[in-house]
């Protein structure tokens, strides 16, 4: 685990920046793993500046992204298909039909799981896996509890996920109960993977994430099960950890 510490959230957001422009200038052709949630926003704010003030093209990169909302359409607000078009794939040179998300509404789901996982082999697994880390833990959306050998699934969200994602809606009762994920084996088949995290209300996640403990109480504990993963935290969450060294 290489760990990279910043002062603050654009700090992080441009460091990660570097660490992607630089994959895609190595490999033309990368396969990037993708997130979602307020974490990597300054990075893709960051990118997508990349592609205007730096040259770096994304023209044949491809991208997974770790999740999606079950019943979502994909161009309801709050999927995550109108997230990343939003905030990424419609201000840079990506065709989209390079983009790849799990589709919220497919029936029967396991049917949706089964193609998604597929598609992450045959397509993937990314080069570089970007992270983001729930407040319990959780990564895409694998909730504690979940197995190291899990591939896409569907999952019933924590009601702590649902609260915390609620901000996004205007009415907590329409933050869906289901949502696809991407599973814990199926992060590990990347390359390289690349956990963001900023602000107080991560410190206490980031605290139990460094004490190296593997459990599936805690889904991004599993991470140190790869030999490649780069975290990059800023100051505030840091903070806890960093007082424990004390
Ligand atoms: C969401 C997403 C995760 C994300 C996490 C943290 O529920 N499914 O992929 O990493 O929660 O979100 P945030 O970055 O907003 O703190």
């Amino acid at each position: 685990m290489k760990l990279i510490r910043v002062e603050n959230y654009e700090e992080m957001s441009s460091s990660a920046a570097q660490l992607v422009e630089q994959q895609i200038l190595n490999n033309s052709h990368s396969v990037l793993g993708l997130a979602t949630g307020s974490t990597p926003l300054g990075l893709y704010e960051q990118l997508i500046r990349g592609v205007s003030e730096r040259g770096i093209s994304w023209q044949h990169v491809q991208t997974l992204n770790l999740d999606e909302y079950c019943g979502l359409a994909e161009d309801h607000p709050n999927s995550y298909r109108h997230f990343m078009n939003e905030k990424l794939f419609r201000h840079i040179d990506i065709p989209l039909e390079n983009t790849h998300i799990p589709d919220g509404k497919a029936l029967p789901v396991e049917a949706e799981c089964r193609r998604y996982e597929a598609l992450v082999d045959r397509i993937g697994p990314p080069h570089l896996q970007i992270l983001g880390m729930g407040t319990n833990g959780h990564i895409g959306f694998n909730e504690p509890g979940t197995p190291e050998t899990s591939l896409t699934h569907c999952v019933q969200l924590e009601t702590s996920t649902r609260n915390s994602n609620a901000r996004f809606f205007s009415d907590r009762d329409e933050v869906p109960t289901h949502a696809i994920t991407m599973g814990i084996q199926s992060i590990l088949k990347s390359e390289q993977i690349l956990v963001l995290a900023s602000g107080k209300k991560k410190a206490q996640a980031v605290k139990r994430f460094l004490d190296g403990r593997v459990t599936k109480d805690f889904p991004a504990s599993f991470l140190w099960k790869h030999n490649h993963v780069t975290l990059i935290v800023d100051q505030d969450a840091y903070s806890l950890a960093a007082a424990e060294e004390e």
